[in-house]
């Protein structure tokens, strides 16, 4: 079986979780479409001050790519901005085709918030007729370790039916 692993990162905390996931997904065949922000703090500010405005051009190749088609699992992880994910995660729904009867699961980071971000994450990939597996919300105010996200990954994993 194939599974994508959607990310999007500024600060590799996102990043660290869905690697980490994905380390344990031994019964899938996993790629990544990571979204990252790289470059000075400055300008990933200003890249990310361009996709809150819905100007993703920089990413539009990329973007071009995103398809669910082979997949038989798909999975979303978000960093949580004022209590939403970011515009990136709306664009990847928009554009990844159809998602009706997939397998989901979708987890945020997050230092002290990140409910209603990954509340409303589940009711987008809802909307689009997903079998939403699992989910989850790490939130860590400081250091993020993986050892949640391999407990999450394996559940995962096991989730077959
Ligand atoms: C602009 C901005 C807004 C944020 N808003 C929230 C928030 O509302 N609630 C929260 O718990 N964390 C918030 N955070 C913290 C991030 O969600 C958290 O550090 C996340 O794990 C970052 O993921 P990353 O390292 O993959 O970019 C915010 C961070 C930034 C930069």
């Amino acid at each position: 079986m194939k599974a994508l692993i959607t990310y999007f990162t500024m600060g590799g905390r996102t990043k660290k979780t869905a690697e980490a996931i994905a380390s344990v997904l031994t019964n899938y065949e996993v790629d990544f479409f990571p979204i990252e922000l790289t470059g000075k703090f400055v300008e990933k500010i200003k890249m990310l001050d361009k996709f809150e405005n819905d100007d993703f051009s920089v990413i539009e190749p990329e973007l071009n790519t995103i398809d669910a088609l082979p997949y038989d699992l798909l999975i979303f992880g978000m960093p949580t901005y004022g209590d939403k994910p970011p515009k990136a995660f709306d664009e990847v729904i928009a554009r990844i085709g159809d998602l009706s009867g997939k397998k989901a699961v979708v987890f945020n980071t997050a230092r002290f918030t990140g409910g209603k971000a990954l509340e409303y994450m589940k009711t987008k990939v809802e909307e689009k007729r997903v079998q939403l597996i699992d989910q989850f919300k790490f939130r860590k105010l400081f250091w993020i370790g993986t050892k949640n996200a391999i407990k999450f990954g394996k559940k995962i994993n096991e989730s077959l039916d």
